[in-house]
């Protein structure tokens, strides 16, 4: 069958648009073949376009478009006219949106012909994720794909939308730059014009953004595109959306308000959630002590209690000598789960030691009170306290991991998780923001042998702590504050360092040597001599934000072209080698054996 142009055809609606409304009315439609089915003498084909599918009728008595019909396969392209009609009484399909309705051909038109597709383009599929990859063209071709597109689409237009309408203005800045620390490894790109030098891709817009607060923007925003190298995983891409922005004259109060209301707008807007400011508050401490982690979920309970008292006191070994080398013992009440099996138990301690425990000590609290291996090593009244403790009712199965902090918490937040996810605690039609704020200025890094930003090198320091920034920088206090929604950060922000000697004074409590300071930051340093106002700002993981309210388990699932898990773009199969010529122009050796790319060196 030849292949035939549109000419003379104008598509009237869209496919997924039609309705009894319709019925009677002459259309004409194009998109895919989703589906023949050939019954009794009539041809029905599924025609799909992005506003989704109706069903199409070809009958005998119309020879030319019920040939052509037959030819039809699936993710053919078409254009067909036609008239609505209602569906005669019983075949109507309520899994379809049109499906009182169809459309009875009067001719088709085969604009392209198409391979048979290597998955089915429906929702639900269970296929490969490279393979929806390799081929995403047709991956977004998928109703639920189609959907997630839209969805971002419709909640970055909400938030343009409200940030203009708070006096922000979106603002481009480079992505061809100097580098911009925020933790991770820089992307470089290098200069062909000045063999030798690179650009860095920006890990974020931070040092621009704060520039243009140095220019008198006042309030600057930008949907933008940050870069980083690093290790990937389901909330990690190496190129990721910010909705990034930054305000003149302000204290973290107003940005934390300034950002609620962002969230209101994108979940009621674009979500139609209505969601509860203000949102709750936990210091950094709290986080930790209550849940294990700064990005805690408030969806569900099980808090972590800490015993460390009565284990120093106690008989058993491993807790005692724990809480003696500085270390603690806390634990979690999991309700109803008093019947584990020693099976049970011992996955559960295999959960706890690959999330870094040494081991899980765990109590099941019958009918006759505290049942354990180590129970043993307790006196009467250690047990009931450790029931108090965790307030303990008969039923519960009580869990403790014994070691540093660190080790401690990170265990018991993951199998707190997982608990949570195994008795269905978690309530999944809830949005639970929360802030996270008060964190800690600098941490000491045992590898680099340095103090180093817990968020970015531009973070102001609380006011009162400023005298502690040479003596004990461990205990100053961040101006910073952290969103976290379910679980999962989505965002970050802070009030600036907008003086030169605090910068500077900061660059060197991190190790950063003057001069490296001056190389790497001088254009800030200079900037904040001409008339730096104060200012604070904060970004939002765009793909995040998306995923979450989309119901989404991965970000790869909101953005059109994400990477796998090792950096790779399997639809074009970036990143790949370069002719010697374009090596050679930017003076760019490559170190063959290192990297056993089949160059000569
Ligand atoms: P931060 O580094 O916290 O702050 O980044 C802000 C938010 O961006 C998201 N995010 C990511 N999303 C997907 N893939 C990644 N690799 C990735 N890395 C970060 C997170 C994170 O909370 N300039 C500061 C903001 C500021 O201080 O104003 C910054 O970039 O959701
Ligand atoms: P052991 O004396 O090493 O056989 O351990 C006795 C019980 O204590 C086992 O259930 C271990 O899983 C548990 N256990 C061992 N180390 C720790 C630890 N660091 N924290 C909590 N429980 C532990």
């Amino acid at each position: 069958m030849e292949l035939e142009s549109m000419q003379g055809l104008k598509r009237t609606h869209q496919c997924g648009s039609l309705s009894r409304k319709e019925a009677g009315s002459a259309v004409v439609l194009t998109g895919w073949v989703a589906r023949r089915r050939d019954h009794g003498g009539l041809i029905f084909v599924d025609l799909r376009d992005r506003s989704g599918i109706v069903q199409v009728v070809f009958s005998p008595d119309d020879q030319d478009a019920f040939a052509k019909a037959e030819s039809l396969r699936s993710e053919y392209v078409v254009a067909v006219a036609g008239t609505v009609r209602v569906r005669p009484e019983g075949t109507e399909n309520p899994k379809l949106a049109t499906g009182d309705v169809e459309v009875v051909a009067r001719e088709v038109r085969i604009l392209n012909r198409a391979r048979t597709p290597v998955f089915y383009i429906e929702d639900g599929i269970e296929v490969d994720e490279n393979l929806r990859l390799r081929y995403r063209y047709l991956d977004l071709r998928r109703p639920e794909m189609q959907a997630a597109l839209a969805f971002r689409h419709r909640a970055a237009k909400v938030v343009r939308d409200f940030l203009d309408s708070r006096g922000f203005w979106e603002i481009e800045t480079p992505f061809l730059t100097r580098s911009t620390p925020e933790g991770a490894r820089d992307f470089l790109v290098p200069s062909r014009l000045n063999p030798g030098k690179f650009y860095a891709l920006p890990q974020s817009p931070q040092l621009f953004k704060q520039l243009l607060m140095v220019s008198g923007v006042e309030r600057y925003f930008q949907v933008v595109r940050c870069f980083r190298d690093e290790d990937l995983r389901a909330d990690r891409q190496p190129e990721f959306t910010q909705i990034d922005l930054e305000m003149s004259f302000v204290d973290s109060e107003d940005v934390m308000m300034l950002i609620e209301e962002l969230m209101a707008a994108v979940c009621c807007q674009a979500a139609g959630v209505e969601i509860e400011t203000p949102f709750p508050r936990l210091t950094y401490r709290e986080a930790l002590d209550r849940f294990g982690t700064d990005k805690p979920d408030l969806r569900y309970g099980l808090e972590l209690r800490d015993v460390s008292d009565v284990a120093a006191g106690c008989a058993f070994k491993v807790f005692q000598a724990a809480v003696a080398a500085g270390g603690q013992v806390r634990g979690i009440r999991v309700p109803g789960c008093a019947g584990y099996s020693r099976k049970d138990l011992d996955e559960l301690t295999q959960y706890a030691v690959r999330h870094g425990a040494k081991g899980l000590a765990y109590f099941l609290y019958t009918e006759n009170g505290l049942k354990s291996p180590i129970a043993k090593f307790f006196s009467a009244g250690e047990l009931e306290i450790l029931i108090q403790r965790l307030e303990a009712a008969p039923g519960d199965l009580l869990l403790f991991v014994a070691d540093t902090p660190e080790v401690v918490a990170t265990a018991l937040s993951a199998l707190r998780r997982e608990m949570a996810a195994r008795l269905g605690l978690v309530d999944q039609s809830r949005l639970a923001f929360v802030w996270v704020h008060d964190f800690p200025l600098l941490e000491y890094d045992d590898a680099e042998k340095r103090f180093v930003a817990v968020h970015h090198p531009f973070t102001a320091p609380v006011d009162e702590d400023l005298e502690l920034l040479r003596s004990a920088p461990e205990k100053v206090r961040a101006r910073a504050y952290d969103l976290v929604l379910n679980g999962v950060e989505i965002g970050g922000g802070s009030i600036r360092i907008h003086r030169r000697d605090i910068q500077e004074l900061l660059f060197a409590v991190i190790g950063l040597a003057p001069e490296e300071a001056r190389e790497k930051f001088g254009f800030l340093l200079d900037a904040f001599e001409y008339g730096t106002p104060p200012h604070g700002g904060f970004a939002v993981g765009f793909d995040r934000l998306v995923m979450l309210l989309a119901g989404k388990k991965t970000i790869r699932d909101v953005m059109a072209f994400p990477k796998t898990q090792s950096g790779t773009d399997l639809l074009t199969g970036a990143p790949g080698a370069v002719a010697p010529a374009q090596l050679e122009e930017l003076g760019v050796r490559v170190a063959a054996k290192r990297f056993g790319n089949g160059l000569k060196s």
